[in-house]
């Protein structure tokens, strides 16, 4: 790569790309226009215009649930089968939200795990700059009673809503959470805490209907909306109670900008397309294991772990479409840290170790250009540039190899819009990916023996199981 910037002035201006509040700087890469040319013709052979078409079309893209994919149609309400459904909850959705931000309740609580939960914690926190004064936000994923009740004790039982948000309304971390809240609530404000305090946002509505909560306390999401893209739907509700109902219309007008991108431009300036060639370059014909994601904003410190839902859940898949074993290798392990943080942990390995791995910094111009902003932008973009450049030195152990990949992405302030477009890039990043790998990237089976030992386990633990190999182990957790 150092050749390459030394030999061609104009490397930047031919590897960058401009998409509405969105650049991308992917000019220190391992490439060339010949390389970028065999991964779009790559890209043709496996169809993806087609395949991209059949997303956008509601076709059944998840194959082994044999339903689509339609988080796009979340925002774009203009003309597709769902659209007078979605507009029509939607308007109910915003209703709710206006009489909550006139309303009493000062704290929110979401409960929910995965999808119903990193969206929403990943949001609000990214757009608090955005947020209406009066709103305490809180979240209650995994069940641990060390944070439940450091929740409840920052809360008021009289001025909380709480937000049951689980699209199947059979996660046993979410119902098991939701009951000891509702128990709580029963004893602080009485009998019609769950009818005055909760809500429900769920594509069960029967199984939240069994569980007390009337027909009016349930926001939909559908089947055809995965969890993790489950943002644009009600499971969003944390982040309209935060930023409006217009700051809402502007996040979905952002991942609009993108999908319409996504769904026209070239696949040589497309920019979903070419991340996902890039890191299919790195999985696939250098055998990068991992990729980090780097964003240098505290604001976006858990983009991380929503990515890393979004795209492990999505491409971690060892067989194709048609049931086949796959001969190599699919989702790359996606870690990070936000900011300098990641400076002063790993990016020792990223420099001098023996692995090859690609980094998306993330980077948010702002409009003050503080000291601290400047700081930060140069902090990435040094090491960016380390990374690409290298170091000879005399000594081994100082000498930095350099060619190392990564891509700068510079966010036009991180606003709704900016933050709508950036996550729905992702998105069709690993759709892109997920259709170069053959697999399907909208089920999640890996997930359900773990669910299912679950039970068992408990009623070991009850003593009602008898699994020897368990014994030992259930021993020394009860002291007995
Ligand atoms: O981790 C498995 C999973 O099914 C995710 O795909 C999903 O986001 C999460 O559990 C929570 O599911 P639910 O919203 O149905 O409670």
């Amino acid at each position: 790569m150092r050749d390459m910037f030394a030999q061609d002035s104009d490397r930047f201006s031919r590897f960058s790309l401009q998409v509405d509040d969105l650049f991308l700087d992917y000019s220190r890469n391992r490439m060339t226009d010949q390389t970028i040319q065999l991964l779009c013709n790559m890209a043709q052979q496996h169809n993806l215009s087609q395949r991209i078409e059949a997303l956008f079309n509601g076709e059944a893209v998840n194959t082994t649930e044999h339903r689509p994919a339609l988080h796009t149609a979340l925002r774009d309400t203009n003309q597709n089968a769902v659209s007078d459904l979605v507009v029509a909850e939607r308007a109910r959705l915003y209703e709710f939200v206006n009489e909550v931000r006139h309303g009493k309740f000062r704290h929110i609580v979401n409960v929910g795990i995965g999808g119903s939960y990193l969206g929403p914690l990943m949001t609000t926190h990214a757009l608090k700059e955005f947020a209406s004064p009066n709103l305490n936000f809180y979240f209650i994923s995994c069940v641990d009673k060390a944070h439940l009740d450091e929740v409840l004790a920052h809360i008021d039982p009289e001025t909380t809503l709480f937000i049951i948000s689980s699209k199947s309304f059979t996660t046993f971390e979410t119902l098991l959470n939701a009951q000891i809240l509702k128990r709580w609530m029963e004893e602080k404000v009485g009998k019609n805490a769950v009818s005055n305090h909760f809500v429900a946002v769920t594509s069960a509505k029967d199984k939240a209907q069994a569980q007390g909560f009337a027909a009016e306390r349930i926001f939909p999401v559908w089947e055809w909306v995965g969890g993790r893209y489950s943002i644009w739907s009600a499971i969003g509700l944390p982040l309209i109670l935060m930023i409006g109902t217009q700051g809402f219309d502007e996040f979905l007008a952002g991942a609009r900008a993108m999908d319409e991108h996504f769904r026209g431009a070239d696949f040589d300036k497309n920019m979903p397309v070419l991340l996902a060639l890039l890191g299919v370059w790195y999985t696939n014909f250098f055998e990068a294991g991992a990729h980090v994601i780097a964003p240098y904003s505290q604001r976006l410190r858990y983009l991380i772990p929503y990515l890393q839902q979004a795209d492990m859940e999505s491409n971690g898949k060892r067989v194709s479409h048609q049931r086949e074993l796959l001969p190599y290798q699919t989702s790359p392990v996606i870690f990070g840290e936000a900011g300098c943080n990641a400076q002063h942990t790993y990016h020792q390995l990223l420099h001098q170790g023996t692995r090859l791995i690609p980094v998306d910094f993330i980077l948010v111009k702002s409009p003050e250009n503080t000291q601290q902003d400047d700081v930060l932008f140069a902090s990435a973009v040094s090491q960016a540039q380390a990374l690409m450049s290298g170091e000879a030195h005399a000594e081994a152990h100082r000498t930095l190899p350099g060619n190392r990949p990564s891509n700068i992405i510079l966010l036009n302030q991180l606003t709704p819009r900016s933050l709508g477009m950036l996550l729905a890039l992702y998105e069709h990043k690993i759709f892109v990916q997920g259709v170069i790998w053959n697999v399907n990237s909208f089920d999640q089976w890996g997930v359900e023996l773990g669910k299912q030992l679950l039970p068992r386990i408990l009623s070991q633990l009850e003593g009602k199981g008898d699994d020897p190999a368990l014994m030992g182990l259930i021993k020394q957790y009860r002291g007995t």
